[in-house]
């Protein structure tokens, strides 16, 4: 009895460092998933800003996207995907150097990413909901924003630029 019990008390030394390993596994993911969501501002898309995407022309802003200035070098972008031209509405934005500018990406019709190369900014687009990320560019220079989801047949050709001048 007491030789059967012992049995089923016994853990293998090599299970006992897989059990180890998985136990800080988890420890350093829930860490990571902390970290990211709470002191870096990760998210899911979620329902926070949501728009109609049958009537974006109809919208008080999404009806005329661009650049708006708020103050002196701080900028909120509108950005609109379009799958039918396969462009970004609009295709091209310039600023000032040392700039913030927030950009607020929606889509007309499919799923599409949003990614400025050299900056933060990357996130999916989807019909309906209002993405948005701020970037700062301190650097003068020409940031392309490309598409990062397959949306069809144009996909590669849908990108659009941001121009960073001198003042
Ligand atoms: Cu839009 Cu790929």
């Amino acid at each position: 009895m007491t030789e059967q019990t012992d049995q089923s008390m016994h853990i293998d030394p090599y299970e006992r460092n897989w059990i180890r390993v998985a136990v800080v596994l988890l420890v350093v993911f829930v860490v990571a998933i902390t970290v990211a969501g709470f002191g870096l501002g990760f998210h899911l898309p979620s329902p926070e800003e949501r728009v109609d995407p049958n009537a974006l022309d109809e919208h008080p802003v999404w009806s005329d996207p661009g650049l708006r200035v708020m103050e002196p070098g701080v900028y909120e972008a509108y950005v609109i995907a379009n799958v039918t031209t396969f462009a970004w509405e609009p295709r091209e934005i310039e600023v000032p150097v040392g700039s913030t500018v927030t950009f607020h990406v929606t889509s007309r019709d499919v799923q599409h990413g949003f990614l400025i190369q050299g900056t933060n900014v990357n996130m999916q687009v989807l019909p309906g909901h209002v993405s948005t990320l701020t970037a700062t560019f301190d650097e003068p220079g020409t940031y392309p924003y490309i598409c990062t989801e397959y949306c069809g047949r144009g996909h590669a050709l849908m990108a659009g630029s941001i121009t960073v001048v001198e003042e």
